[in-house]
């Protein structure tokens, strides 16, 4: 098995000081959404770097479309920076890389759309902009991969576009950029990066590497979120689940995601769940199938999460949830569901839970069917602990 992953990362309070160093010579253009300039992040940007930036892009919405990425790029056709900074969450972060790669020389604009949906080549040599990941979130661990997620709601599709050239060059990990992520978005991220980790531990593609990046995030996280939600201030707090995030991030950069990635994804198109809670509500179900079939893999999660067997790891970890407000977010999305009748809001998702490239690197194969029941399992489950009940 092999482990790889290029990307430079610095970590720490204040590393958002030294992008004028990482940029040298270089003139950017810097990708990100309004949450970031509200909360004054790009102005310290603008204030580090100055006239080394050439463009902004501070529109980028949550889960974006590849017509919205091929827009941003033709935008900056008459730009000739070298370099996407990527300020923001997931979507600001793909949608860098989504630009970084249709910024190979003389490539058809329409490229982009092609290869998403026929799967066009990458063009020879590619080459796309380097991108420096600045993220301000806790979770996507974008920061670390070679991949864009990418949505199209119309024809209910996600797309992911990956080449080891879309690794990020630099990622600058600052704690202090989390600091104002209001309680619910730190919530949902911390899901993600969870999701992330324990897909990696239960993946066919698990290493030593790799196990050893996501039970050190495994066993940081729980902690990390509990006394970041106790004070949303605490900056050491906030640091331990942004390295968690960054770990797992590097774990799931060398086995990709599995089977609560692959039941996420219709959750998040046909209902509009943010993705870390899509991708998390199940870990709890997951763990319970993959562990019952490979109790090693149970084991080191069980031991990373100081719980004694399987049953206790899937009791403490919906215990976790239920305490950090997973239920009463879960239901805000499912308007019409009562715990004690049919979930009818799912049915919508019947054939879209199992998509073979996420869910073929779950250690156990699932069918739609059994996707179908993990996920009303888990959804029942959580919804038993709706306030305390
Ligand atoms: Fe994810």
């Amino acid at each position: 098995m092999n482990f790889a992953n290029p990307v430079s990362i610095e970590f720490g309070r204040g590393v958002l000081e030294r992008l004028p160093d990482v940029l040298g010579p270089r003139g950017c253009v810097v990708v990100t959404t309004p949450g970031a300039v509200a909360r004054e992040v790009l102005a310290r940007v603008e204030q580090t770097c100055g006239s080394r930036i050439e463009a902004v892009l501070d529109d980028i919405a949550p889960n974006p479309t590849p017509k919205a990425a091929t827009e941003a790029a033709r935008g900056l056709s008459r730009v000739s920076a070298d370099v996407i900074v990527a300020l923001g969450g997931g979507s600001s972060l793909d949608t860098a890389k989504a630009i970084a790669a249709q910024r190979h020389p003389d490539l058809d604009d329409e490229w982009l759309a092609s290869h998403l949906a026929e799967g066009a080549a990458f063009p020879e040599g590619f080459s796309p902009a380097r991108v420096i990941a600045i993220p301000t979130t806790a979770g996507t661990g974008s920061e670390v991969t070679c991949w864009a997620t990418l949505w199209d709601p119309k024809v209910r599709r996600k797309h992911s576009l990956a080449h080891p050239r879309l690794f990020p060059e630099t990622a600058l990990v600052d704690p202090e950029l989390t600091l104002s992520l209001p309680r619910e978005l730190t919530v949902s991220c911390a899901l993600d990066a969870l999701s992330h980790a324990m897909e990696a531990v239960w993946n066919k593609s698990s290493n030593p590497v790799s196990d050893a990046l996501a039970l050190r995030a495994i066993a940081t996280l729980p902690r990390a979120l509990r006394d970041v939600l106790g004070d949303p201030g605490d900056v050491v707090a906030r640091a331990s689940l942004q390295e968690a995030s960054v770990l797992a991030g590097l774990a799931s950069s060398g086995t990709r995601t599995a089977l609560a990635h692959s039941m996420s994804y219709a959750l998040t198109l046909s209902l509009g769940l943010p993705h870390g809670l899509a991708c998390g509500l199940t870990l709890p179900a997951v763990l319970d199938l993959n562990g019952s079939a490979y109790p090693d893999r149970a084991r080191l999660i069980g031991e990373a999460l100081c719980a004694t067997s399987l049953d206790s790891a899937v009791k403490d970890l919906y215990a976790f949830f239920a305490e950090i407000g997973v239920p009463e977010m879960l239901a805000r999305y499912l308007p019409s569901l009562d715990p004690l009748d049919p979930l009818d809001d799912l049915d919508d998702l019947e054939g879209d839970l199992v998509v073979p490239s996420r869910a073929g690197n779950n250690l156990v194969a699932v069918g739609e069917g059994e996707g179908r029941s993990l996920l009303e399992g888990a959804v029942r489950e959580l919804l038993a602990h709706r306030d305390g009940a």
